[in-house]
C-alpha cells in the first residue's frame, strides 16, 4: 500500500525522538511572534475605515469618503493612508537584515526578545499618537518587531521540532498569525463604536501579545543548533536530550556537529548564497515562494477587506463583520494544514490550493466587473456571493501558500546559509507586502475589477512552479536536505554537478560520436 511506504520512509529519515511537552510549549510561545504580526496585519484595515481616525490623521480621505457620487473604486485612494499601512513593512525589510546577523551571533531566543520589545514600543506610540509623525513612528517600531520576530520564530521552531512533526509545529506560527488577524478584527468591530478614541484601543491592543511574547520568551530554551554553533556544546547536547525526550541523541548530535563544521568553512553566508551554484536552488525556491505567497492577493483581503466590502455597498458594521467571517475561515483552514502537512506533504497542498484560488479570484473579478460599476451600489446578494468567494479563496490560501510560505524557506537551507537565506525569504515577503499595501488602493482605482484577474494570472504561474520546480521536503531532517532533496531533484541536481567534470564528460562524448562518424564514413 502506498500509504505504508510513505510512513516507513518518513521514519527512516528521522532521528530517535518523542514529541515532548517542552517542544510543544516552546513552539507555542515562540509562535506568539505570529500573533503580533497577525494583529498588525488585521488592525490597519479596520482602523483606516474608522471616521474618527480618518478625521484626525487623514481629513482629505474623510471628506472624499463621504462625498456623494464618489467613484466606488477610488474613494480610499490616498498615498498617505497607504503609507500608514505599508510603512511597517519597509521597517521590517531593513530590520530583518539586522536580525539575520543578530540571530546567528546571539541566538534565536534573544532575537525573539528584541522583537517583543519593539512590538511593545510600537503599540504604545500608536496608542498615544498625537500626529501623523507619531503614528508612522509607531508603525516603524512594529515593523522592526515583525522583522526580528519573523526572522527568528520560524527558524526557531524548525530547529527544535523533530523532523516528522516539523511541518505541523511550524504552522503554529501561521496559526497565531491568523488568530492575531481575527482578534484584531473583532476588536475593531467593537472599538469602531467607541467615539472618538476607539482606534486608540485598537492600536494599543498590540501591547497585549507583545507582553505575552516578552514574558514567555524568558521561559523558552535556545535551540541546540544555535547553542552548539556558538560553542556551547554541552548545553546544546543537554537541551537536545531534553527536547527529544530520549537519551540516544548521538546521531542527531553528530549531524548537527557536521553541519556546524561545514558552516564554519563559510566566511560570508551572503556571498556564498549569491555566488555558489549549490545555494541557488534553495535561494530561488525560498524567495520565490514568498513572492508568490503575496501575489495570491491575500493581503488585499487581509488589509482592505472592510474597505473592499464598503466599496461593494455593505454598511460599515456589516463590512467589519464580514471581515470577521473571512478571518475565522482563515483560522479554521490553517488548523487543517497543521494536521495534513506532515501526512500528505507540502506540494499536494500547494497544488490543490492553486486551483481553488484561481477559480475564486476569476469568478470574483467577473462578478465585480458585471455588477459593480463606478457609481452604483452593488445589489446585496452579489455582495454576499463575493463574500463566499473570498472565503473559498482564503481557505485555499490558509492551508497552503500561507503557512508553507514560511515553513519551506525555514527548512530548506543548510546551516551555513540558514539565517542569511531565510533573511532573503522574510525580506522578500515584506517587500511584496509593502508593494501590495502601497499600491493596491491605487490599482483598484485604475484597474477596477481587473485587479482580480491580475492576481489570477500570478496564481497560474505559481501552480507551474509547484508542479515542476518545488521538491517535497516532508519528513526529511533539516540538516539532510541537500543530500536527500536537492541533489535528487530532476533540475536542481545540476547545481551540484561538478562543472569541470561535466564539460570533460561532454567533450569525451562529442569525441566518441565523431569517432563513430569517421569509422562509418571510412567503411
Ligand atoms: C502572510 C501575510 C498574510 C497572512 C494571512 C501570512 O502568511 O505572510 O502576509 O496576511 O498570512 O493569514
Amino acid at each position: 500500500m502506498p500509504g505504508n511506504i510513505m510512513v516507513k520512509s518518513c521514519s527512516d529519515n528521522d532521528f530517535p525522538s518523542k514529541l515532548t511537552g517542552q517542544v510543544l510549549v516552546c513552539s507555542i510561545i515562540a509562535a506568539f511572534g505570529g500573533l503580533m504580526f497577525g494583529y498588525d496585519i488585521g488592525i490597519s484595515g479596520g482602523v483606516t475605515s474608522m471616521d474618527d481616525f480618518l478625521k484626525k490623521f487623514f481629513p482629505i480621505v474623510y471628506v472624499k469618503k463621504h462625498k456623494a457620487r464618489e467613484n466606488n473604486y477610488c474613494k480610499y485612494d490616498n498615498e498617505y493612508l497607504q503609507l500608514f499601512t505599508s510603512s511597517l513593512y519597509l521597517a521590517a525589510i531593513l530590520s530583518s537584515f539586522a536580525a539575520s546577523f543578530f540571530c546567528k551571533i546571539w541566538g534565536r531566543k534573544p532575537t525573539i526578545q528584541v522583537a517583543s520589545i519593539f512590538f511593545l514600543a510600537g503599540a504604545i506610540l500608536n496608542a498615544v499618537a498625537q500626529n501623523l509623525g507619531m503614528l508612522i513612528a509607531g508603525r516603524l517600531c512594529l515593523g522592526a518587531g515583525v522583522g526580528f520576530g519573523n526572522q527568528a520564530v520560524p527558524l526557531f521552531i524548525s530547529e527544535i521540532a523533530p523532523a516528522k512533526y516539523r511541518g505541523g509545529l511550524n504552522i503554529c506560527f501561521q496559526l497565531l498569525i491568523t488568530i492575531g488577524i481575527l482578534i484584531a478584527n473583532i476588536i475593531n468591530y467593537f472599538t469602531s463604536k467607541l467615539h472618538p478614541y476607539g482606534w486608540r484601543i485598537s492600536l494599543g491592543g498590540a501591547a497585549g501579545p507583545a507582553i505575552i511574547l516578552l514574558l514567555g520568551s524568558i521561559l523558552i530554551s535556545e535551540t541546540p543548533t544555535s547553542l552548539i554553533e556558538r560553542g556551547k556544546n554541552e548545553k546544546g547536547l543537554e537541551v537536545l536530550k531534553k527536547i527529544r525526550g530520549v537519551d540516544n541523541v548521538d546521531k542527531e548530535y553528530s549531524e548537527i556537529l557536521n553541519a556546524i563544521e561545514l558552516a564554519k568553512q563559510v566566511k560570508s553566508p551572503f556571498r556564498n548564497l549569491i555566488m555558489k551554484r549549490s545555494s541557488w536552488p534553495q535561494l530561488f525556491c525560498g524567495t520565490i515562494l514568498q513572492v508568490f505567497q503575496q501575489f495570491t492577493g491575500i493581503n488585499v483581503v487581509m488589509f482592505y477587506a472592510p474597505v473592499l466590502f464598503q466599496t461593494m455597498g455593505l454598511g460599515g458594521d456589516a463590512s467589519l463583520l464580514s471581515a470577521v467571517v473571512t478571518d475565522s475561515i482563515n483560522v479554521a483552514a490553517t488548523l487543517i494544514a497543521i494536521f495534513t502537512v506532515d501526512r500528505i506533504g507540502r506540494r499536494l497542498l500547494l497544488i490543490e490550493a492553486v486551483m481553488q484560488m484561481l477559480v475564486a479570484q476569476s469568478v470574483m473579478g467577473a462578478t465585480l466587473a458585471k455588477h459593480l460599476k463606478s457609481t452604483n451600489i452593488m445589489p446585496k446578494h452579489y455582495a454576499v456571493v463575493v463574500l463566499i468567494l473570498i472565503c473559498v479563496f482564503v481557505s485555499g490560501f490558509a492551508w497552503s501558500w500561507g503557512p508553507l510560505g514560511w515553513l519551506i524557506p525555514s527548512e530548506i537551507f543548510p546551516l551555513e546559509t540558514r539565517s542569511a537565506g531565510f533573511f532573503f525569504a522574510v525580506s522578500m515577503n515584506m517587500l511584496c507586502t509593502f508593494l501590495i499595501a502601497q499600491t493596491f488602493l491605487s490599482m483598484l482605482c485604475r484597474m477596477r475589477s481587473g485587479i482580480f484577474f491580475f492576481f489570477a494570472a500570478w496564481i497560474v504561474v505559481m501552480g507551474l512552479f509547484a508542479i515542476f520546480l518545488l521538491p517535497e521536503t516532508k519528513g526529511i531532517p533539516i540538516d539532510e536536505m541537500n543530500e536527500k532533496v536537492w541533489k535528487k531533484h530532476w533540475l536542481w541536481k545540476r547545481c551540484y554537478e561538478d562543472c569541470g567534470e561535466k564539460k570533460l564528460q561532454e567533450k569525451k562524448e562529442d569525441f566518441k560520436i565523431q569517432e563513430n562518424l569517421d569509422d562509418k564514413s571510412l567503411a
